[in-house]
């Protein structure tokens, strides 16, 4: 975690006066549910103890002036006529979440905003999701308009869709937004209802960042998405209840599924067989089975891997590894895909055995250097100091 102290010192040296308050919103690693969040389905997801912080203070005019510690640059616009940056893209989440109040109706005054975040770029942790959030509680704050953990979430996502362009679901901002400490929150991503589920304490949660950057922006996020729609546009002329991949169940796609054009059939059998993950997930966790739970993340990966087609094989060889290391319950990619992070639930007494010999058989099998956290799961977004 970066620390306060730390933060203020750069926003003082940076804008010349203390900053008003300084946020923060974590990363995630999702436990189970995979691109099942878009087809207004269930994920199992945990917040990190990565995040990005804002740290903000309240300007005359109205312009926004945002320094990113990450990239050493400084952007700034008017609050009158916001667009997006080609010079720096990472700005767009920063002005699509401030576009998103404005359309709300917020009034918003300008602010200088110093951002910086521990949560690796590109490993598939969500560091945007955490920089949408933090950047709409630190508005919310300095602005004292109130806004509702979900609502914040919507309206970050709805910034990425609108603002950025990336199709993404509910899951990330919700999680960063709503996260709860020892806990994975299993959503429901239809009706937004959510429970909190205690992690056991019997084992930890270890992330492994492959080193292969993900970005959904240029990845087959967005074709995902649209290769469910066409599974449900079919699937509804059999039955017409059909509104999300939701709503179809394996016997509906042993019935009809010869009606898909194969790779649509092999999407839709992801998520439908994943949802059941998630439901069965929770129901071997409540009863403490962690080789139950551990065999369905496997489960989830093969399933990417083979029928949704958004592994790697560096992340496919970090699954192979992690899967022969005594004291793994399960592994798999976490996040979009497409490169980014694997996450294994291993046995507590077993996790600096296995830590060392994934990072040790990684390299010596491929060409990168995994990255590991043995993570611990934390609150969502809040102050994070000058309260
Ligand atoms: C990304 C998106 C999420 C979700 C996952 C896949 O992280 O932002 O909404 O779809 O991919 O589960």
């Amino acid at each position: 975690m970066l620390d306060v102290p730390t933060l203020r010192e750069r926003f003082t040296t940076h804008y010349g006066a203390e900053p008003k308050l300084i946020v923060r919103a974590p990363g995630r690693v999702n436990l189970l549910g995979e691109h099942t969040d878009y087809n207004d389905g269930f994920v199992f997801p945990a917040a990190i103890d990565r995040a990005t912080y804002v740290a903000a203070g309240n300007r005359d005019d109205a312009q926004i002036v945002v320094y990113s510690g990450q990239f050493k640059v400084t952007d700034s616009f008017g609050l009158a006529a916001i667009e997006r940056s080609a010079a720096h893209p990472w700005s767009n989440y920063v002005r699509g979440v401030v576009r998103g109040l404005l359309a709300r109706g917020d009034t918003l005054k300008g602010a200088n905003l110093l951002i910086e975040s521990d949560v690796p770029l590109g490993s598939g942790l969500s560091s945007s999701a955490a920089l949408e959030v933090a950047t709409g509680y630190a508005f919310q704050l300095l602005n004292d308009i109130e806004i509702m953990g979900e609502e914040l979430a919507l309206l970050a996502q709805a910034a990425e869709n609108t603002f950025v362009g990336v199709q993404c679901g509910i899951m990330d901002q919700f999680i960063s937004a709503l996260g709860r400490e020892g806990h994975a929150l299993m959503i429901d991503c239809r009706d937004l209802s959510y429970e909190a589920v205690p992690l056991p304490a019997a084992a930890r949660i270890v992330i492994c960042n492959s080193g292969v950057h993900h970005s959904l922006g240029d990845s087959g996020y967005n074709q995902r998405r649209a290769e469910c729609n066409e599974a449900v546009r079919i699937l509804r002329e059999f039955k017409p209840t059909v509104k999300a991949l939701r709503d179809v169940t394996l016997a509906d796609l042993q019935a009809h599924g010869a009606a898909l054009p194969p790779l649509i059939l092999a999407r839709a059998r992801h998520v439908v067989s994943e949802n059941q993950r998630v439901l069965d997930g929770l129901t071997a966790l409540r009863s403490g089975d962690l080789q139950a739970f551990g065999a369905l993340m496997t489960a989830s990966h093969i399933s990417q891997r083979d029928d949704y087609a958004v592994s790697v094989p560096e992340i496919d060889l970090l699954v192979d590894i992690a899967l022969a290391q005594p004291g793994c319950y399960g592994s798999r990619l976490t996040g979009g895909g497409f490169g980014g992070s694997t996450v294994s639930m291993v046995a507590t007494e077993y996790v600096e055995a296995f830590t060392a010999a994934l990072a040790r058989e990684y390299q010596a099998r491929g060409e990168h250097e995994a990255t590991i956290l043995v993570c611990r799961a934390i609150e969502g977004v809040k102050r994070a100091g000058l309260s």
